[in-house]
């Protein structure tokens, strides 16, 4: 297995060279984060004859979507009884065909522009291995059918080892994600479109309304769309009262056998889920789960061990060849925000709040946000309206947000080591003098020590040690161990020791 996290979609593609934005312009839509939604929503509105802007903090596709496990499915999980129950037959119904339109317009688009993705279709199934979920299975079966999805509960599945049950939807797919979005992107530029990476979104001027980037240029557009995962502005939304970071990770295994076709994700805890993928010595499986709030826990490597061991217990693994990690917003009612930003904000759009199914929902958010755009109304927009307020939602927001305030509550009060003994490639969160930081040292024995006081709103941050991140417990962002930011909502880095109020590093043993 590699060192390092490395993500097989990032590994197989070239990367990108766009350039940093240089001066000022002006366009119809400008759309922030160049991840699934801002490429397919910008490929979809330049199609239509609109000028397009892309402005991308890093490289585009190296956020969740660089690190999908990319099954393109409407069967998330066990979704539709409970939809039904909660938001009724009519909203339930939007969400399956929003979904299901999203499968079809990924395989057109792929066909239209003779896109090699490794597209193909697959049927999903969710297995259950003990009978607890036997009548949850029926009952989605039942419901995904009222909602006209090819679904039906079996007593076995294709898979290697034994299930009591699974629930399979039919006509569902699977891609190599980079393959398919990078082409799009290719397409952007030109004709008064253009995409700007390294150019990070840092506010929003309504009156003229523009993107304002950290380099001061302003894009000014009649629209503006905000696609950076976690809504890098608020504008009143109240964002970070709504959405619930949690992680997951991926092993990508060379097994002896094959995966038998199809796509699966178990009903149980922990989650474990399997696809298969192309590759050129073969086909690669790809094991992933392990989901957990993020930001939280200590021994990150384990969740790895932990997918590594499931793998081991069904395959006869020949290699383990990539292993990578990533994270997604939950709403609070499971359902994504995607529409305008608030009731009060005509021109500003959002779409975020994935649960870890933001292939389809981020294909159908491009699908409602260009329709918004240009027709002024889209056939799914009530189910995803972002200003929507049920009675799930509400529970959820005490839950949430209690949890929240504790996290904040925890990094001030909780007490930590007057200094530490640390190894090469070890990092922890110290005190110094009654102040808090966040010490890592390198391969070469280098100390690094950092204020780990989250920039976005000031929870304290947790060392990740699987990824050499802090990452935060409240809304996500994480920051490499010099303090610069790997993802946000934060955009600001992390206070450097010496820029900090009696820091010491001497205390930190040598
Ligand atoms: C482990 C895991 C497995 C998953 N598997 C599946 C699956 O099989 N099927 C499925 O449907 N979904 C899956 N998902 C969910 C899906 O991958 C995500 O929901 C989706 O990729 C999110 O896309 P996005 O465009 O919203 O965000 P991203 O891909 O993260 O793109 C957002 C972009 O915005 C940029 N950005 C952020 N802030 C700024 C700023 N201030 N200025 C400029 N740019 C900015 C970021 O750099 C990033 O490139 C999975 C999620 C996880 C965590
Ligand atoms: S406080 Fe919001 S991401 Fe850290």
């Amino acid at each position: 297995m590699q060192d390092a996290p490395s993500s097989f979609w990032m590994a197989s593609t070239p990367g990108t060279d766009y350039p940093e934005i240089q001066q000022d312009l002006q366009v119809d839509t400008a759309i922030v984060g160049g991840g699934i939604v801002g490429i397919t929503t910008a490929y979809l509105l330049k199609k239509q004859g609109m000028k397009v802007a892309i402005i991308e903090a890093d490289r585009i596709l190296q956020g969740t979507t660089g690190h999908t496990t990319a099954k393109i499915t409407s069967q998330h999980s066990l979704i539709y009884a409970r939809l039904k129950q909660q938001i009724g037959q009519e909203m339930a119904q939007q969400y399956a065909d929003a979904n299901e339109s999203a499968i079809h317009l990924i395989a057109s688009t792929a066909a239209e522009n003779n896109i090699d993705c490794d597209f193909s279709w697959r049927p999903a199934y969710v297995f259950a291995q003990s009978d607890k979920y036997m009548k949850d299975l029926e009952d989605e079966a039942q419901a995904a059918c009222s909602l006209g999805i090819k679904a039906s509960c079996m007593d076995h599945s294709p898979l290697p080892f034994s299930v009591r049950a699974a629930l399979r939807f039919d006509n569902q797919a699977q891609f190599h994600p980079l393959k398919y979005l990078k082409s799009l992107a290719r397409q952007i530029p030109g004709q008064g479109s253009c995409i700007f990476e390294r150019t990070t979104a840092v506010g929003i001027d309504e009156n003229p309304l523009a993107v304002i980037t950290r380099q001061g240029q302003k894009v000014t557009a009649a629209k503006i769309i905000i696609a950076s995962h976690f809504p890098f502005f608020d504008g009143g939304g109240l964002y970070f009262t709504k959405l619930n970071p949690t992680r997951a990770y991926i092993v990508a295994i060379k097994a002896q056998e094959k995966l038998p076709e199809g796509m699966f994700i178990n009903a149980e805890s922990p989650s474990r889920s399997l696809r298969s993928q192309p590759y050129e010595e073969g086909e690669l499986i790809l094991v992933a789960g392990e989901s957990h709030q993020a930001g939280s826990g200590r021994n990150m490597n384990a969740h790895y061990q932990n997918l590594l061991d499931f793998a081991h217990g069904n395959f006869e693994v020949k290699e383990v060849l990539y292993r990578w990690s990533t994270q997604d917003y939950r709403t609070l009612d499971g359902i994504p925000y995607v529409g305008h930003l608030t009731s009060k904000s005509p021109h500003i759009y959002v779409a975020t709040g994935f649960g870890k199914w933001g292939i389809s929902n981020g294909t159908a958010s491009a699908m409602v946000l260009s329709d918004l755009i240009t027709r002024g109304d889209s056939p799914w927009a009530q189910v995803y309206n972002p200003s929507r307020f049920n009675l799930t939602a509400a529970k959820t927001f005490v839950g949430l947000n209690l949890n929240i305030g504790k996290n904040l509550a925890a990094g001030k009060i909780s007490r930590l080591p007057e200094g530490v003994e640390l190894s090469n490639g070890e990092g922890r969160a110290i005190q110094i003098d009654g102040e808090k930081y966040g010490a890592f040292r390198d391969d070469n024995g280098e100390l690094h020590i950092v204020d780990i006081t989250c920039t976005h709103l000031g929870c304290e941050l947790n060392w990740n040690d699987a990824e050499q991140t802090w990452d935060c417990p409240c809304h996500g962002s994480r920051f490499n161990y010099t303090g610069e930011v790997v993802e946000g909502p934060a955009f600001n880095i992390l206070h450097p020791a010496d820029q900090c109020p009696n820091a010491v590093e001497a205390r930190v043993f040598e």
